[in-house]
């Protein structure tokens, strides 16, 4: 599907050598002479960057991008404002790099260079920011043209990214590992991209079955009726109103031998239509990105196969659709989870924590080292942290402090809600355990995780709500607009710097 991830390498070579269609330089803000490196090439093409900039054609600003055509081997130079020097951090040179990628396809340029050393303060790490390159060049520069049927052939694309360096330093296990994590987070975009009507619970079990088969993994599939037979009460009920059957995904991936796995759960509702509690326009657009966390999940554990991770690591990703039907179930009904909880009902648009009831405690029974679950489960992360960050809760500190680190080196930012005692009274229920909404309404993405929190056992557990991240409306920085792959990198971080 998404053919259009560019290769990349790494050439150790001066910038005079270079020859491709476009070579990109960095300058911060009001540092924009010319020098080392730099200066022999604009010596070498004629002075044609000095005299640019000497004419006050580019400064240097954040974000500011100019193409100067020179017709040599170097066919346009591209200066990349920084901002300012003491400012410039990851998260700029990343929204950076994006930005500029995408306005070089969009200007037909097949294969550019990055001068390497010119987007450094000489603070940041040089094997950190290779990665950074990589990573945010590949996902910026991500669309999704599948369903595109006029002019296929005139879709741009970039095929080749080259980083070039005078640097000694071995790139190579960065640039392999931000390779495998680009494309990552651009499949989870084509997932959550492709239309409900074509991504149902039975695509996208074949869909686990064909990324297992390819990267060795054990793939289980459990239909509609084994669902029911193992007392998955919730994701029954959930899936019934559809003609779409659910189905119940469970990958493994074994890099530690006899070590307990981490565990990762991900929401997968092909589509939300809210069921009986049917969600009203607008709110029922984009309802096929409700299996975001089961496609990002999927993904992250293709991902530790490819990079031969030291972990086990299980994903369990529940899959149905939400629809209306006669045989949907009801507000008022009762249903029975995998752990024999029971849980009254008060609103069938409250289905992802049902369906995570029964997964979440199929999960905790393997006994995980962790248990994350993510899922697009409420609205109301758009009220906690707008589309900036993503909130989460954890029941162990160990747990959550991993995640904050890998938040702050996967540039995802997260943010930690409580688990009070006091939230659990909203959702007891005067007929079953639990009900599955508060009906005060109050504190929305807290309710969702109190009560999941009933279905981890004792398992450190950790819920993290990408309601809102899930999706961008707008292009900026890293992201285009339409599904984002949220979580991918972050979980790839965790992961990658587990360490029992
Ligand atoms: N899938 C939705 C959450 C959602 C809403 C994700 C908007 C992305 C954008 C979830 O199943 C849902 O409908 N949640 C309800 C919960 C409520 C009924 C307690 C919500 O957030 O309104
Ligand atoms: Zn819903
Ligand atoms: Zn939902």
């Amino acid at each position: 599907m998404n053919a259009s991830t560019a290769s990349v390498n790494v050439l150790k070579i001066g910038l005079s050598k270079a020859k491709d269609d476009a070579l990109l330089l960095g300058f911060f803000k009001d540092k924009v002479e010319l020098a080392g490196e730099i200066k022999l090439l604009d010596n070498v093409l004629g002075g044609i960057i000095s005299r640019y900039i000497k004419d006050g054609n580019f400064k240097g600003e954040k974000s500011e991008v100019k193409v100067i055509y020179t017709g040599n081997n170097i066919k346009n130079v591209v200066l990349v404002g920084l901002g300012e020097e003491d400012k410039f951090s990851f998260e700029i040179l990343s929204g950076v790099i994006a930005g500029a990628s995408r306005k070089l396809r969009d200007g037909r340029i097949e294969s550019f260079s990055v001068f390497l050393d010119s987007f450094n303060n000489k603070k940041l790490e040089d094997e950190s920011v290779v990665e950074k390159i990589v990573l945010s060049s590949l996902i910026g520069m991500y669309q999704f043209t599948e369903y595109k049927t006029k002019d296929k052939d005139k879709i741009k694309r970039v095929k080749q990214v080259t980083l070039i360096t005078g640097s000694g330093k071995n790139f190579e296990n960065g640039l392999m590992r931000n390779l495998v994590i680009a494309d990552a987070v651009n499949k989870t975009r084509d997932l959550v991209n492709t239309p409900p009507n074509i991504a149902t619970p039975e695509y996208v079990s074949d869909y686990a079955k064909g990324l297992a088969r390819k990267s060795g993994l054990k793939c289980t599939v459990f239909d509609e009726r084994q669902i029911l037979e193992m007392k998955m009460g919730c994701l029954d009920a959930v899936g019934k109103g559809s003609v779409n059957k659910p189905r119940l995904v469970v990958i493994e991936y074994k890099g530690a031998g006899k070590e307990r796995a981490i565990a990762i759960v991900g929401k997968g509702v092909t589509f939300d239509s809210g069921g009986l509690n049917v969600k009203p326009y607008p709110y029922i657009l984009n309802m096929k990105d409700d299996m975001a966390g089961a496609a990002a999940a999927m993904h992250v554990i293709e991902s530790c196969a490819k990079l031969k991770l030291p972990l086990n690591l299980t994903v369990v990703a529940p899959l149905c659709e939400n629809m209306i039907d006669a045989d949907s179930y009801r507000p008022d009904d009762v249903l029975t989870a995998y752990n024999g909880m029971t849980v009254e009902i008060k609103n069938t648009d409250a289905e992802g924590r049902l369906i995570l009831a029964d997964a979440l405690s199929y999960a905790a029974k393997t006994k995980p080292l962790a248990l994350i679950d993510i899922a697009t489960l409420t609205g109301a992360s758009t009220i906690v942290l707008g589309s900036v960050g993503t909130p989460f809760l954890s029941t162990d500190e160990k747990l959550s402090e991993r995640l904050k680190n890998a938040s702050k080196s996967s540039l995802e930012k997260l943010w930690e809600l409580p688990l009070w005692p006091e939230y659990e009274e909203s959702i007891k229920s005067d007929v079953a355990d639990i009900k599955n909404i508060s009906e005060e309404g109050d504190a929305g993405v807290i309710m969702g995780a109190i009560f999941l929190k009933n279905f981890v056992g004792d398992s450190p557990w950790a819920h993290i709500d990408i309601g809102t991240t899930v999706w961008s409306k707008a292009e900026k920085g890293m992201l285009t607009k339409g599904a984002t792959g949220a979580t991918v990198r972050l979980m790839m971080d965790l992961l990658i710097n587990w360490k029992a």
